[in-house]
């Protein structure tokens, strides 16, 4: 654990609707193709375990998993740019992990672009493997990016 995250005072609590604007700050400056308000307002609605993590009162990070049939699925995991490479996003895994985990999820899954090889090294050094691939899953630049497919099994 960094410096910086080992003396910060780390806070996980449930998303509710109305951190949907500081949520879409991150989401917006985090990723080149971030999800809408609509999104995420669905995910709170169907009952979608949507978390945000908080340093010293500010947000830092959200993740959004769906849990059903002993599966998890990682939907999104998002750490502010200003607060990434200091393990936030290590955290914010252990803790998406630690509820699948309590609702007695056995395996977790998610996609990845393939492109996005730091996240890709978050999960691998997390215990994920490469499972698989989808065609043309993400919206890109140029027409569509494939997904690559991770997935670990929970202990
Ligand atoms: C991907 C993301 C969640 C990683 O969060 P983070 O807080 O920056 O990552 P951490 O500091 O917790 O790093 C965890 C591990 O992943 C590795 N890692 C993280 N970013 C990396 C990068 N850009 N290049 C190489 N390794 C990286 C680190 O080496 C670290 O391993 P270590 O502890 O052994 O050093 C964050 O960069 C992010 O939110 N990106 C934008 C949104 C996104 O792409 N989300 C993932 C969608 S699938």
């Amino acid at each position: 654990m960094s410096a910086v995250l080992e003396q910060s005072m780390i806070v996980f609590r449930p998303m509710v609707e109305e951190d949907l604007p500081a949520i879409l700050e991150i989401e917006r400056a985090a990723y080149q193709f971030p999800w809408t308000e609509t999104v995420f307002r669905d995910c709170l609605r169907v009952g979608y375990c949507c978390w945000i993590m908080e340093s010293d009162d500010d947000m830092v990070a959200h993740g959004v998993m769906s849990i059903a049939a002993g599966e998890s699925h990682i939907l999104n995991l998002c750490v502010h740019p200003e607060s990434q490479n200091i393990g936030m996003g290590r955290e914010m895994l252990d803790h998406l992990l630690s509820i699948a985990r309590q609702h007695r999820a056995e395996n977790v899954f998610l996609e990845v672009r393939p492109s996005n090889e730091g996240a890709i090294s978050l999960y691998s050094k997390a215990g994920f493997d490469e499972v698989g691939m989808r065609s043309n899953y993400y919206p890109a630049e140029s027409g569509r990016e494939d997904a690559l497919i991770m997935a670990r099994h929970l202990t």
